[in-house]
């Protein structure tokens, strides 16, 4: 366990780089994100030994259905392959599997191997690894606004009874915690459409490094960082 006091409770991350990392050494872009998936297992681990409860991944988003078809369905078999062999060990680490995002638009094999994980490791306690697949920020607000607009026509709630606790509720996160912190790896500095309502009050990381060079010892950077952050959450610094 860390010997900080500060440990984020919830840190979500944007894995990006992975392309950028094969391409510098002259391979297929898909080669970037085999190994991106070291680097989630290296994150897996250096949460538990710091004491963080919640770690959100950007693995999937609405807008990389855009990218060329080959790159997706690599990926939509990386992400079966990865979920069936590495479920054993998270089982062991005490890891719980939750999604966020719209899977209805993923091949069934893919929804049935997603399916199977979150069950499989529903009892893991130490750290809920959330996969954020087909998720865009925009799109779940919408959804959200439908799903509140659909009950208020029901009769079920007041648009006065629409308040910050209701929207929150009616989003995928609602049974998790704000991030704490956000990490974006590879310098680039934008949210990208990822947790844009629950990000309100999190500290933002930007490291360098690619995705697929981001370590334990990467991680626990951050934490460090964090830690050494004033959160003021809008008010003013107590004396
Ligand atoms: C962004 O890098 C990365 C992705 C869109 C895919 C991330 C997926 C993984 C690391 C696999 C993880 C697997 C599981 C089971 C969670 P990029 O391709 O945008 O890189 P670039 O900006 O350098 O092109």
């Amino acid at each position: 366990m860390s010997e900080l006091k500060n440990i984020p409770r919830h840190v979500a991350i944007i894995m990006d780089g992975n392309g950028r990392w094969a391409e510098l050494r002259h391979k297929e872009r898909f080669y970037g994100h085999i190994q991106g998936v070291e680097s989630v297992r290296a994150t897996v681990k250096a949460a538990i030994r710091n004491g963080v409860r919640y770690v959100t991944l950007y693995a999937f988003s609405t807008e990389n259905w855009e990218r060329p078809e080959e790159e997706v369905s690599a990926l939509m078999e990386l992400f079966c392959r990865s979920v069936e062999n590495e479920t054993p060990e998270l089982q062991r680490q005490g890891v719980r599997v939750a999604m966020i995002g719209d899977r209805s638009r993923f091949p069934s094999e893919v929804r049935q191997s997603l399916d199977r994980i979150e069950q499989e490791t529903a009892s893991g306690d130490k750290l809920t690894l959330i996969l954020a697949l087909n998720y865009s920020s925009r799109s779940e607000l919408t959804r959200a606004a439908r799903l509140l607009a659909a009950r208020a026509a029901a009769g079920e709630l007041s648009p006065q009874q629409i308040d910050e606790k209701e929207m929150a509720a009616a989003l995928y996160t609602a049974p998790y915690p704000d991030p704490d912190l956000v990490i974006r790896t590879s310098g680039e500095m934008r949210l990208s459409n990822f947790l844009l309502w629950q990000s309100s009050y999190a500290e933002l990381y930007f490291p360098e490094v690619l995705w697929p060079d981001f370590t334990e010892e990467e991680f626990d950077r951050a934490v460090k960082v964090y830690a050494g952050r004033d959160r003021r959450f809008g008010r003013i610094k107590k004396k």
